[in-house]
This record gives C-alpha cells, structure tokens and sequence, in this order.
C-alpha cells in the first residue's frame, strides 16, 4: 500500500489509473519548504510525511513555467494563483512575443529504504546530513537533527504547450491558460487530460518502476 500525501482526491484518483498497488490519500499537511526547484520540495515533503507516516508515501508537487519569464511562476504557482489568480499571469504572458510555456510535476516516493543504483534521481538528503554534522548545535527541524540520510526517488513528467487567453471550464487551477495540441486543459475532459498531463507522465515513469523495481 503507498499513502498520497495530498489535500486532493483527484490525484489519489489519477494515481489509482496507473498504480496496481493500492494507494491511499493521507491528509498529511507537511510544511512547504519554499525552494527554487520543484524537485526539493516534493523530497522534502515525502521525507516529512515518511517520518510521520512510517509507511511508503508518494507526494507530488507541481507548477506552471513560462519559458519568456525565466519559468515564472514554477514552484511559486499555487502561491501565484492565489495572490494574482490566472488571468493575471495571463497578461503577463500576453505582452511576451514567445507564449511557450510547461507543466511539470515531480513525485517523490520514500519508503525508509535506499535505492538499487539506476539512472533516475535519488535525492540522498545531504543538505541535511551536512547541516547535522557540521552543526547540529544549531539544529532547529527534524531533518537536521537525525541528520540521517532518508533517500527520495523522483520521477519527473512534462508537458509542454502555450500560455493562452483563458479557455474552457474544465480541470483546475491554471488549465484555462495552458494550451496542449490545441486544445487547453480546461477543454480536456479527465481522461484526455490525464494521457498527456505532465502529472500522468510522472505517475506513469513511477508505476513503471515501482512495479518492476526490486525495492
Ligand atoms: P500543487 O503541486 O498541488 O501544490 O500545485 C501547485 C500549483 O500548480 C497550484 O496552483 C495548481 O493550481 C497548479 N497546478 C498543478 N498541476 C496543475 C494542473 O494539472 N492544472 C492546473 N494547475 C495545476
């Protein structure tokens, strides 16, 4: 069984799509670390939720990049969405000649163990063995203070299309302004959008190698 640490029963439902294994949502509010990469959030949180959970999670984090505005809003997005909300960040594109633009998503599964050596990213946490052993006087959160290893594998999924004029009143967050193959995700309906979401794309490259992987 593998818990999806999430407020959202959509992605435990999307997951359940590509996943044999059972999955269960756990309402799990770990604290956001803000970062510049969406892969060190999604670790971060499954290694919080992990040591919470005892069991193997999975958490994804994902966002919107805007290739003309150095990949704004990215990790920011939802923090974006609600301050701005998307026709905002629409305008903002809007007066940009290049409108390319990507989704992406990262997840993060932990289960306490570490990893046979493969090609796919393992985040090993050594920020916060470094911080432990160098100075862990000063510790202040859980990760410096056991500041043992606790190995993450990320599996990244991308989508990429156009920022455009909102369209359609499907999906959520910014799917009115991302445009796939031409159609927005908002004109998708679940089934469309999950064949080609970057979310799906992640889910599908985990199932692949959760299922066959000798963990
Ligand atoms: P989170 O990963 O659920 O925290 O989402 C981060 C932000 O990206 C939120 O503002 C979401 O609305 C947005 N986001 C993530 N995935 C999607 C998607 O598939 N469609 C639209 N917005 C998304």
């Amino acid at each position: 069984m593998i818990n999806f640490v999430t407020t959202n029963p959509g992605k435990v439902a999307e997951a359940r799509e590509y996943l044999d294994e059972s999955v269960e949502q756990l309402d799990f509010d770990y604290p956001e670390r803000q970062a510049a990469d969406l892969a060190t959030v999604a670790a971060h949180g499954a290694r919080a939720a992990y040591r919470h959970a005892g069991e193997p999670v999975i958490v994804d984090d994902s966002g919107l990049t805007i290739d003309a505005l150095d990949g704004f809003p990215g990790p920011y997005s939802s923090y974006v969405e609600d301050k701005l909300g998307i026709e905002r960040v629409w305008e903002l594109a809007e007066r940009e000649d290049e409108r390319s633009g990507a989704f992406r998503a990262v997840i993060a599964y932990c289960d306490g163990d570490s990893f046979e050596a493969t090609p796919d990213p393992v985040d090993t946490d050594r920020r916060g063995q470094d911080i432990a052993v160098e100075a862990r006087a000063d510790a202040t959160t859980d990760e410096q203070v056991d500041g043992e290893a606790l190995p993450v594998r990320l599996f990244e999924g991308v989508a990429r299309g156009q920022i455009v004029e909102p369209r359609g009143d499907g999906g959520f967050g910014f799917d009115p302004i991302f445009e796939y193959d031409g159609q927005t995700y908002a004109e998708m309906d679940t089934e469309e959008k999950n064949a080609i979401s970057h979310r799906g794309r992640a889910l599908a490259k985990f199932a692949e190698w959760y299922e066959t992987a000798d963990r």
